[in-house]
C-alpha cells in the first residue's frame, strides 16, 4: 500500500502520518495495487460495521480499531414514478451522519501512527463525529466551526469532550483560522488533507454494491460539499472491478449542491477541470456550504469519467423537498439528503434517469441538529 497524488501522481510512502502531496499540495489517495482474485468474499469480516470490508482498508489490528458501530446501514428500496430508488440511509450512524465512516478510519489511523492531537474545521456533522471518535480513542480534538453554526452542533461537539472554536462565516474561514492558530503538535484532519477519510467513506460504495448482490446501480446521487463520499464511492467501485467482483458499466455519478454554494456545478457546466472559489456562500444545507473544495478537481474527474452530471437546488426548494423525502421514506433525512432527493425528482422528470434504472440516493445525515 502506498499513496499516490490525485493530481501530479507522485508516490508517497504510507507508513508515516501524511497530509497532502509534498510536491503539489493536492490530495493523496491510498493505492493498494489490487489484482483479480486477491480478495475472496469470505475474507469479509462478520462485524456489522464498516470493518467488514477490512481487506479493502489499511491493515489495522482489531484491538486498535476505534469503532462506535459505524456503517452497516440499510439500503431502503422504494418504487417511485416507475423507477427503483434505493435510499442509503446513513442517519442511523453513531452520530447521525455518514461522517462517522470517514472519521472512524482517519482517527484510527492517526492514533496508530502515534498522533495525539487532532484539529479540523467543520460545517457541523464532521466536527460532531470527530469529537466522538477522538473521545473514544482518548485523543485531544479541537473543532473549528463557523460562528453561524446552530447551537446543537456546538453542544454535541462539546458534549464529546472536544474543544470548540467559532470563527468566520464558512468552513473555509474556520479552516483559515485553524491554520493560523494551531502548531505542529496538532494533526490536520480537514477534508482531503489526509487520505483516510476517503477510505472510510469508500465503505459506502462497498456496502451498496454488496446490498445490490455485487452489482453496481445505474446512477448514484450524492449531495456534495468537500466530496469525500463521491470520490470514495467511485474508488470503491473501481477497486471492486480490480479484484474482479464487479463487471459491467459503473454508475453515472451525480453531484448535487445548492444554488447558494455550487462551485462544482458551475465548473462542471462550464467544462472546467478545477473549481473556482464561490463568493458569498449561503445555504441552509450546512454540509454543502463548502465554497472552495480541495477535492474540486477530483470530483469533476469522477463526473466526467462516469458520464455524470451536477445540479444545484434552488434554496427555496430545499425544505419542501425535505418534507417530501421524509414523507415518502419515513427517514428523518436532513437538508443535504433533501437536495439529493430534489435532484433525483428533476432527473426523472427530464428523462436523464430513465424508467427501469436503478438509482441510489445517499441520505447522508439526519435533521436533528438543524434549528
Ligand atoms: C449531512 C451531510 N451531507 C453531505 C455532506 C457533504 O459531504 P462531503 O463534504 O464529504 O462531500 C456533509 C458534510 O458536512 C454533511 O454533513
Ligand atoms: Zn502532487
Amino acid at each position: 500500500m502506498h499513496f499516490t497524488c490525485t493530481s501530479c501522481r507522485a508516490d508517497h510512502d504510507a507508513t508515516a502520518p501524511r497530509t497532502v502531496c509534498t510536491r503539489c499540495g493536492m490530495p493523496l489517495e491510498v493505492d493498494y495495487g489490487f489484482a483479480p482474485g486477491q480478495i475472496a468474499k469470505n475474507d469479509l469480516e462478520e462485524t456489522g460495521t464498516l470493518w467488514r470490508y477490512a481487506p479493502f482498508l489499511p491493515t489495522v489490528p482489531a484491538a486498535e480499531r476505534i469503532t462506535l458501530g459505524e456503517g452497516g446501514t440499510p439500503l431502503v428500496k422504494l418504487t417511485h414514478h416507475h423507477r427503483t430508488l434505493y435510499l442509503k440511509d446513513e442517519t442511523g450512524n453513531p452520530t447521525g451522519s455518514f461522517k462517522d465512516r470517514g472519521l472512524a478510519l482517519a482517527i484510527t489511523l492517526a492514533r496508530l501512527r502515534g498522533i495525539e492531537r487532532l484539529a479540523l474545521p467543520s460545517a457541523g456533522n464532521a466536527g460532531v463525529s470527530a469529537a466522538a471518535y477522538a473521545q473514544a480513542g482518548e485523543l485531544a480534538c479541537r473543532v473549528f466551526m463557523p460562528s453561524t453554526i446552530p447551537q446543537p452542533f456546538v453542544d454535541a461537539v462539546a458534549g464529546y469532550g472536544a474543544e470548540v472554536v467559532l470563527a468566520g462565516k464558512t468552513i473555509a474561514e474556520a479552516g483559515a483560522a485553524m491554520i493560523e492558530s494551531i502548531d505542529g503538535s496538532w494533526f490536520n484532519l480537514s477534508t482531503l488533507k489526509e487520505p483516510y477519510r476517503v477510505e472510510g467513506k469508500k465503505t459506502l460504495g462497498l456496502e451498496i454494491a454488496e446490498q445490490l448482490d455485487w452489482t453496481a446501480p445505474d446512477v448514484v446521487v450524492y449531495p456534495a460539499g468537500g466530496g469525500t463520499g463521491l470520490v470514495g464511492i467511485w474508488k470503491a467501485l473501481k477497486e471492486l472491478q480490480q479484484v474482479g467482483w464487479l463487471s459491467g458499466p459503473l454508475p453515472r455519478m451525480v453531484v448535487v449542491q445548492t444554488a447558494g454554494c455550487a462551485p462544482v456545478v458551475r465548473a462542471f457546466e462550464a467544462g472546467h477541470t478545477i473549481t473556482a472559489p464561490w463568493a458569498e456562500p449561503v445555504t441552509a444545507a450546512l454540509g454543502l456550504n463548502v465554497p472552495a473544495p480541495l477535492g474540486g478537481a477530483w470530483m469533476l474527474k469522477v463526473l466526467r469519467d462516469s458520464g455524470g452530471k451536477a445540479l444545484a437546488v434552488p434554496e427555496d426548494d430545499l425544505e419542501p423537498a425535505m418534507t417530501r423525502l421524509q414523507d415518502v421514506s419515513g427517514i428523518p433525512a436532513g437538508p443535504e439528503a433533501a437536495a439529493a432527493w430534489w435532484a433525483t425528482e428533476q432527473l426523472m422528470e427530464d428523462g436523464w434517469i430513465a424508467p427501469g434504472e436503478r438509482v441510489v440516493i445517499v441520505v447522508t445525515g439526519d435533521d436533528r441538529r438543524y434549528v
